[in-house]
């Protein structure tokens, strides 16, 4: 049953680098229905190796090209645990559209470029699955970001002819989507850290990969000193098009600007100033570039962050924010079921990036298909 209108996966592991978010998705008449979806945590120990590798090292190649074929292998039992959840054979689905994991991403460095790994080769050998994998890099060759690419899913799942939408995906970085109403040109673009450094903050001092629900920050001050250094970051001012990751947003950036302050400060206090910091960074960008939208939908693991939402709700003033749920999007899925989309046109033939977004010279079918 291998035509057109089977159904797809689509696979993401963000750069938190938590989970390999999968899900199994069918689109009826351009609209997804998910069938399936499932998110298999990153054991700990391939985490910290691809952690390793988000930073400049000794011996980098052999590491990649291996992690390169260990991160396929979790996406492959991603997508059979999946596809047991859905009761579906490999044989009925159409392809996977694979992000993989970005380890490196300099798309303005001298000689851009960006690096996901997790070997599409191999995932189409272990699963059976023709897989389409490499997204981000034509968009670069043609002069773009390659990031964010979320906007043009957005677009075609949110837009509504009558209403002015921000979306907002707060994975490990945060990237905007406005999308006028009438159908105008969307913008989008990263805005900053969403969860990366508050998760990097809390693993040091509590030792849990994130700070649950916001529960700990959510007990500390706002020191506005730190938090005004942090904002007067080039990067929050830049232009679009833009987009981030660790390379600039890490522990070490941080840990910088904490020591020019003089004092030591409490962490607590840190991380409620981590908050502040991604609420903050959002809502200006919302401000400038989608004032008047009627509402603020997010997507992406920081909807969870109850103080994080509690800010941008204040922040946000008169327009409610939103998570995707209340528009019949799982927040957790969205990225994923953006790139079973995304699939989905290349294999159509179709575009996939948004110039106006990333800054490429135009549109272009994105990634390159490994036949199953
Ligand atoms: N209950 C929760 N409370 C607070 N934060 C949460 C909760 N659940 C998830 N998160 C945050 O969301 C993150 C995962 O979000 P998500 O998977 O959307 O990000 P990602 O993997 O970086 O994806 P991407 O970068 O592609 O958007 C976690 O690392 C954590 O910081
Ligand atoms: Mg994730």
């Amino acid at each position: 049953m291998r035509n057109d209108d089977a159904p797809l996966i689509g696979l993401m592991s963000g750069t938190s680098m938590d989970a390999v978010d999968a899900v199994l998705v069918r689109f009826e008449a351009g609209r997804p229905r998910t069938l399936a979806r499932h998110a298999l945590p990153l054991p700990a120990e391939l985490r910290a190796a691809l952690l390793g590798l988000a930073a400049p090292g000794h011996d980098e190649l052999d590491r990649a090209a291996q992690l390169d074929n260990r991160v396929a292998r979790l996406f492959a039992q991603a997508v059979r645990e999946l596809l047991e959840l859905g009761g579906l054979r490999a044989g009925q689905v159409r392809a996977i559209g694979s992000h993989g994991q970005t380890i490196r991403h300099a798309p303005s460095a001298a000689e851009p470029y960006t690096l996901q790994i997790g070997n599409p080769a191999l995932l189409a050998e272990l699963t059976g699955i023709t897989v389409v994998a490499d997204f981000r890099r034509r968009d670069l060759a043609a002069g773009g970001q390659g990031a964010p690419l979320a906007p043009a899913f957005h677009a075609a799942f949110f837009a509504r002819d009558a209403a002015d939408t921000a979306v907002i995906n707060i994975g490990g970085i945060a990237n905007l989507t406005h999308l006028p109403a009438g159908g105008g040109p969307v913008t989008g673009f990263d805005t900053g850290p969403g969860n990366l450094l508050l998760n990097a903050w809390t693993e040091r001092y509590l030792g849990e990969p994130m700070d649950r629900d916001g529960a700990w920050s959510a007990g500390g001050e706002v020191n506005a000193a730190l938090l005004d250094r942090l904002l007067a970051d080039d990067y929050f001012s830049a232009p679009p098009p833009k987009s981030t990751g660790r390379e600039h947003f890490h522990l070490d950036w941080l840990d910088t600007h904490c020591r020019a302050l003089g004092r030591a400060l409490p962490p607590r206090s840190v991380a409620a100033t981590l908050v502040e910091l991604s609420a903050r960074t959002i809502a200006d960008a919302c401000h400038v570039h989608a004032p008047v939208a009627d509402a603020w939908l997010i997507c992406g693991g920081g909807v969870h962050n109850r103080l994080l939402m509690a800010r941008l709700s204040a922040l946000a003033g008169p327009v409610p924010v939103r998570s995707t749920a209340a528009c019949g999007a799982d927040p957790d899925d969205l990225e994923a079921l953006g790139f079973a989309w995304l699939a989905q046109r290349t294999l159509s033939g179709l575009p996939g990036n948004l110039p106006e977004v990333t800054g490429a010279r135009g549109p272009r079918i994105l990634g390159g298909i490994y036949p199953a």
